[in-house]
């Protein structure tokens, strides 16, 4: 049994890096795994221009240690104003990696998101013009379609259409849930990606239920039945170069997760890179990692791949209940189990 394992740099394709105290508690666990991540703009307010970017990014180069070989990749929360001149502007600067899409009130922070993506004509014209990606938070939020249900529905009433009227617009589908959206990104004839996270791999929606009300796993996509779960891995596992890493790691203080009313993210970044190996491990596809891990995303986004090396070794250290303290504590994706795995640098 393979007892190490090393694989080229890799990249996380989704994360959220937050703002002020949490982005100083969490940044460096993506910085210590990954060589780059593209970091989600649903800051209070939203990052909507070029200018509060480059600032943000800013913030998250002091928070990490000197010498932290780390880039953070921006991207643009588009609103039903969206400018479509500072968000090309922005592209060409080097500031703008890509686009992000939330249907208004679909997740955290959403709020001012976009309340009819097909009348954002001008805005997906010019991303596909200038070959820029679009990020999509792909559920309805149409409150009387079933949560369990809402993605497979964007797949149907929204994605369809959006990839006919765009047919050259570089789509990433986001942390996919489910087979429906697997097997859309699968067989597109469009330049389509998806990234997975690591808990829609491994947890099903039982796992929010699991003896009581479990707030620490429930996130946005919400988890799905076993059958999606299993769709989603193989996927992840297939080789196909559309499906990519993206952890959607996503910090919420332990009291805003232990709530009457608890947020929706689950904190995978300290271990994030552990919890893939064991999926692919359990499903004798190491060999396939690398792919997954540092290579298809960076070819989709048209960028180079990362030149240093991270090594995995097999271990069986459990991760802490809670990572952090006071307005900073986290309670961590798998706190108590093991993952088999540890990161060795
Ligand atoms: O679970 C989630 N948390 N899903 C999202 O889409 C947003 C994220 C967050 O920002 O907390
Ligand atoms: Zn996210």
């Amino acid at each position: 049994m393979t007892q190490r394992l090393t694989i080229r740099r890799p990249d996380d394709w989704h994360v959220h890096l937050r703002d002020g105290a949490m982005l100083a508690a969490v940044a460096g666990f993506t910085a210590r795994q990954f060589g780059r991540a593209i970091v989600m703009p649903n800051l209070t307010p939203p990052v909507t221009t070029a200018a509060a970017a480059a600032r943000y990014r800013t913030r998250i180069l002091a928070a990490l240690d000197e010498g932290t070989a780390f880039t953070p990749l921006m991207t643009c929360y588009l609103t039903d104003r969206s400018d479509a001149a500072d968000i090309a502007a922005g592209h060409a600067d080097g500031v703008f990696t890509a686009c992000k899409l939330y249907p208004a009130h679909a997740t955290t922070n959403s709020a001012y998101g976009v309340t009819d993506i097909l009348a954002l004509t001008k805005v997906l014209e010019t991303l596909q013009r200038i070959g820029m990606p679009l990020l999509i938070h792909g559920e309805v939020t149409d409150r009387s379609i079933d949560i369990f249900d809402r993605e497979a529905v964007f797949v149907e009433r929204v994605l369809t259409p959006l990839t006919r009227e765009f047919p050259a617009l570089k789509i990433v589908l986001e942390h996919i849930t489910t087979a429906e959206a697997a097997a859309f990104v699968a067989e597109a004839d469009h330049p389509i990606g998806a990234t997975i996270t690591p808990q829609h791999l491994m947890i099903n929606r039982n796992a929010i239920f699991d003896g009581g009300l479990r707030p620490h796993a429930y996130c946005l996509p919400v988890l799905k039945r076993e059958a999606h779960r299993l769709a989603v891995r193989r996927a992840a596992v297939s080789g196909s170069p559309r499906f990519f890493l993206g952890t959607d790691s996503a910090p919420h203080v332990v009291g805003a997760k232990e709530s009457g009313c608890g947020c929706a993210g689950i904190f995978n970044a300290p271990f994030a890179l552990e919890a893939y190996a064991r999926v692919f491990d359990e499903e004798g596809a190491l060999d396939r990692f690398e792919g997954f891990a540092a290579e298809h995303g960076a070819r989709f986004y048209g960028l180079p791949l990362n030149e240093g090396i991270v090594t995995l070794e097999r271990d069986p250290a459990v991760v802490p209940d809670r990572i952090g303290e006071g307005d900073t504590a986290v309670v961590p994706f798998l706190a108590g189990e093991s993952t088999g795995w540890r990161f060795v640098g």
